[in-house]
């Protein structure tokens, strides 16, 4: 896969999967601009990483120190350093894992802060340049907590979901200047995961066998465009939604008429779809409200 020359923005870019996407994209040829606030002691992390990609590789990388809530600055040192900017992996990511019992508005306020506005803001920073190149390339990071829930985390859960609400609707706008936006759902053993993967498993799922499905969502040749992959010790495997053919009763049903009904409104084993928009959804409904009117010859009562 070619990236020389492209410019490739990766945030949280210090450590773990961001490091090694960081990695690779330098071994190509690719220009650099690793965003991370994270330090030890005086110094940035992600300095440290540039200058060892730089040596290694002879990449040329730029750093960012800003917090990805201010997305537009890192974009602004992509621009300055290079003139464009042709790749964003918006990857940074934070965990503030309490239960209900226990979670403050606070803690749910900084863990969006960080993953919904994070990768809103660097996003919208960048979507005039990949507007203005017919080209652009957007991965954002989900998490299996977003698709399934989980315990001890309603916070990075609701994130996590809401990343994906970015890359459905901003893949439908991108779609005709060429840019191409998808959510993947990693796993991989990184100090984010410390503790919580078991130790024998741990070497399944190096950071770095995530890094081959990032490069196919990056290159010119990236296939596919609002998908939601899981990803993971060499596994790649998508996710769609499916809906249940349901059932259609009169608009003005009573709850005890949907009760009678639940099986069907939940069977998969027989017509059922996958959706990938609402519009057919309410042209079903308007059909089943005409055909409800047609037979009781007026409107369904409100
Ligand atoms: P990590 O903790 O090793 O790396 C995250 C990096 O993000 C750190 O270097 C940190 O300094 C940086 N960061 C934190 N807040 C930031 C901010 N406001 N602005 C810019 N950078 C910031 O974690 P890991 O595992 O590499 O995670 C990367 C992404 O993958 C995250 O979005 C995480 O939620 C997601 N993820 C990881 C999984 C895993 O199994 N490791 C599972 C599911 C999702």
């Amino acid at each position: 896969m070619d990236f020389k020359g492209m410019v490739v923005v990766i945030t949280g870019a210090g450590r773990g999967l961001g490091y090694e996407y960081a990695r690779y994209f330098a071994s190509k040829g690719a220009r650099l601009v690793l965003n991370d606030p994270g330090r030890q002691g005086d110094n940035y992390v992600v300095d440290f990483a540039a200058k060892g990609l730089a040596n290694e590789f002879g990449a040329q990388v730029v750093t960012n120190h800003d917090s990805v809530e201010f997305g537009d600055k890192i974009i602004d040192a992509a621009i300055k350093a290079f003139g464009r900017v042709d790749i964003l992996v918006n990857n940074a990511g934070i965990l503030v894992d309490k239960s209900m019992v226990k979670m403050k508005a606070a803690d749910f306020d900084l863990i969006n802060k960080v993953h919904v506005k994070g990768t809103f803001r660097c996003t919208l920073a960048a979507w005039p340049h990949f507007r203005k190149q017919k080209f652009g390339r957007v991965i954002n990071t989900g998490s299996s907590s977003g698709l399934f829930g989980n315990f001890g985390q309603v916070n990075y859960s609701a994130a996590k979901a809401a990343i994906h609400g970015l890359t459905l609707a901003m893949a439908k706008e991108g779609e005709n200047s060429n840019i191409k936006v998808n959510t993947i759902a990693p796993v991989a053993a990184t100090s984010m995961t410390q503790g919580v993967i078991q130790e024998d498993i741990l070497k399944a799922v190096h950071p770095r066998f995530v890094v081959p499905l990032v490069a196919v969502l990056a290159s010119k040749e990236c296939p596919d465009n609002g998908a939601m992959f899981e990803v993971g010790g060499g596994w790649i495997t998508k996710l769609r939604l499916q809906r249940a053919e349901g059932v259609m009763l009169p608009p003005d049903a009573s709850p005890e008429k949907i009760l009678e009904n639940w099986e069907k409104v939940g069977d998969f084993s027989r017509r059922s779809d996958y959706p990938s928009s609402g519009s057919d959804s309410l042209e079903r409904m308007f059909a089943n409200f005409e055909a409800t009117a047609r037979q009781r010859q007026g409107s369904p009562k409100l």
